[in-house]
């Protein structure tokens, strides 16, 4: 008998932190490892963010803020809505979260009862499904292919939504594949959700970092959806946990109370941080680091195509290169294994994001520098020649 709850016992390790825990103790001893395992962006968080968090410190920022978030900062992602979409999406909509995962967590409770369900890719970023177990619901998982760009299709969820299924989660741009949801896409996804008396919730944690193709917000198509985002990705802010969730009106008299309740409220510090990343000085730092991002994506996927893994259409967004293996492997664990112990190359294996042909595939990140990217694309040719 364990004295810890059974819901904890099905939650598996995330297994890129395992590759990068084993790719530092590697550099640790000496070897140099080519890194394309992390999620995050390799760049510091902007100096005019870092001052600003550094005078709210100065000046004695350090109580608890609002549950909902510092005003100021709601109305700064209001105006952030209108300057990067032209809409008009009131603060009073807007809360600020302990990064997007404190609003993955928020909207599991909020929407989904024990035994109830909500619709999300394989594959799809692995945390989504334990948010559900955590409050007694299940990620209902349904396989995507290339043949879809690895998206939730209306028509999709239409064939997998079953009698206990309240949404579906989807992300555009999505990780690990870096695939958006093109505007007639989300109508559609929509459509078929409200059809079904369900919910849906996108995640748009990778919008600003996408390379060309029009990255629609839902919140041009309508008001009653929930909008994950986060400071996370596009701002270069992971370490100081805060994000935001918007939500339709009468949900946030609801999510504040469970703010209240489960965070109190956010890192203060953080949310003065954050107010500078809103400034046209932060922003143009930020806009030429998503074309650093860009130029990686631009100069990876083909030199990879090169070598033989199969990546059928560019993905749009993110920081990811979503990749075949067939030509190579069967096991992507132990593909991911080889390239790092004998290559030293970290990449994370297909495995990390779902069962649906995960053993065939692996997901770079180009969350390093051109040179060191150019440097594990070289490894790599090597190895598989
Ligand atoms: C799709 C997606 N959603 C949410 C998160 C969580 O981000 P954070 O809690 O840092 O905002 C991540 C992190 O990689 C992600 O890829």
């Amino acid at each position: 008998m364990s004295r810890y709850a059974d819901r904890v016992k099905g939650i598996e390790p995330f297994r890129v932190v395992e590759v990068l825990t084993q790719a530092r103790e590697m550099e640790a001893s000496g070897i140099d490892v080519v890194h394309m395992e992390a999620g995050e962006p390799d760049f510091a968080t902007v100096g005019p963010i870092i001052e600003r968090a550094k005078t709210a410190l100065d000046e004695g920022a350090t109580y608890y803020t609002s549950a909902l978030g510092l005003p100021e900062l709601r109305e700064k992602v209001a105006g952030f809505y209108k300057r990067q979409y032209g809409l008009d999406i009131p603060a009073q909509r807007i809360l600020i979260t302990p990064g997007a995962s404190g609003a993955l967590l928020m909207m599991a409770a909020l929407l989904v009862n024990p035994g109830e369900g909500m619709l999300m890719t394989d594959p799809g970023y692995p945390c989504n499904r334990n948010f559900l177990r955590l409050v007694g619901g299940e990620g209902q998982l349904v396989p995507v292919g290339v043949e879809d760009r690895y998206q939730l299709t209306a028509a999709i969820a239409e064939k997998h939504w079953q009698p206990n299924t309240v949404g579906a989660l989807v992300a555009s741009p999505a990780n690990p594949t870096g695939e958006i949801l093109r505007r007639n896409e989300l109508e559609d996804l929509y459509a078929l959700v409200k059809a079904k008396n369900g919910t849906l919730v996108v995640d748009e944690i990778y919008h600003g970092l996408t390379y060309g193709e029009e990255t629609p917000s839902i919140l041009e198509i309508t008001d009653d959806v929930f909008v994950i985002n986060s400071f996370s990705k596009y701002f270069g802010m992971t370490g100081w946990r805060l994000g935001w969730m918007v939500v339709p009106e009468d949900a946030v008299p609801e999510l504040e109370r469970l703010a209240q309740n489960v965070f109190i409220s956010m890192s203060t510090m953080g949310q003065y941080g954050a107010l500078a990343g809103f400034e046209e000085e932060a922003l143009a730092i930020l806009d030429q680091r998503r074309d650093i991002f860009h130029r990686r994506r631009d100069y990876l996927v083909p030199a990879l195509r090169e070598i033989g893994f199969g990546i059928p259409h560019m993905p749009d967004g993110a920081l990811y290169v979503y990749a075949s293996i067939e030509k190579f492997s069967s096991d992507s664990e132990a593909f991911c294994k080889e390239m790092l112990e004998v290559h030293h190359v970290a990449i994370t294996p297909g495995v990390d994001f779902g069962t649906y042909k995960a053993n065939t595939h692996v997901r770079f990140a180009y969350t390093t520098s051109m040179d060191q990217l150019k440097k594990g694309v070289a490894r790599l040719k090597k190895a598989l020649a």
